[in-house]
């Protein structure tokens, strides 16, 4: 049963530009083994984006982490349907199972402690009728750390969403939080206290990485980090808007080779055993309330790791 989301690794073709980008997006950047490792000012040992050299960008692997019961519990749901356990596909990859979900994609679980997230000081809000910050001024200083705390979820494309969602759900424990209609979309939450979603899949021909989100500490910081990364020279994505599913605000940027990374913030969360009701929404209801340039871009969809 997973519990958290430890780390994705992708390849890039050019590993200054990985670099560079991953660096500008607000990480900080390790070498030293066989790829570049990014991590957070908040938690600095812990790599939540590996990036290694190949010939083009491509999803590698994708690492979860849970307790002594759930990682033995996924090792017999493995060996029960008769899932091969690889070796670890780079010498300081972390410990752990390795073994390919139904697409081919490769999965890691490790065992490992579920950390707590750091809290941070909420600052006051005014609102009609509510006042909760009076003769103080609100606007933060520019010189904020706008800078991801965390990796909070991924999406990738699958040519069959019910095969994945049965395997992330019946082999790694995986819970339903919402899906899209026509078998389009779906959107799991570990099997603990979680965020909205930790993995989506949204359907394509192929198997492909869509996009990996970071949490931010406001819409400020989002904002922000977005003019740190426009003034960088990387191109807008989409947004700042709000989804429906998840409800979090967002903003997408593109990467380097036309994928696309997101800044998120107030994602919706759903402790253990709460009473939840996974909905089915349209295309255009599910992903987003308002988005500050409107519709998606037309290629949002577009799928291009598949030929
Ligand atoms: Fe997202």
């Amino acid at each position: 049963m997973v519990l958290s989301l430890q780390h994705l690794s992708l390849s890039v073709p050019d590993l200054k530009e990985g670099a560079d980008f991953y660096s500008a997006f607000g990480m900080n950047m390790s070498e030293g083994h066989s790829a570049l490792g990014f991590r957070c000012d908040n938690k600095p040992d812990d790599e939540i984006v590996l990036v290694e050299s190949g010939q083009k960008r491509k999803f590698n692997h994708i690492s979860f982490a849970s307790d002594a019961a759930g990682f033995a519990a996924i090792e017999g749901r493995l060996k029960d349907k008769n899932i091969e356990l690889l070796s670890k596909p780079f010498k300081d990859a972390p410990d752990g199972l390795w073994f390919r979900d139904p697409d081919g994609n490769l999965v890691n679980v490790q065992e490992a402690d579920i950390a707590a997230r750091p809290a941070e000081p909420v600052p006051p809000v005014n609102r009609p009728g509510v006042i909760e910050r009076s003769a103080q001024r609100g606007c933060p200083k520019p010189t904020i750390a706008a800078r991801p705390r965390r990796l909070g979820h991924m999406i990738l494309f699958t040519p069959s969403v019910p095969r994945q969602l049965q395997f992330y759900t019946e082999v790694l424990g995986m819970q339903i939080s919402d899906t899209i209609v026509e078998e389009y979309g779906a959107f799991l939450r570990t099997a603990g206290d979680s965020d909205h979603h930790v993995v989506g899949f949204l359907h394509s021909n192929a198997p492909g990485f869509h996009h990996a989100s970071f949490e931010m500490g406001s819409i400020d910081e989002a904002e922000l980090g977005a003019m740190r990364l426009f003034g960088k020279g990387y191109k807008h994505a989409w947004g700042p808007g709000r989804h429906a599913i998840g409800s979090n605000y967002f903003h997408y940027f593109r990467d380097p080779w036309n994928g696309m990374a997101e800044y998120f913030f107030d994602i919706d969360y759903i402790p253990k055993d709460s009473e939840w009701e996974p909905a089915e929404w349209t295309k255009k209801d599910g992903m987003f309330l308002w988005s500050a340039d409107g519709p998606p871009p037309p290629d949002f969809g577009k799928n291009y790791e598949a030929d």
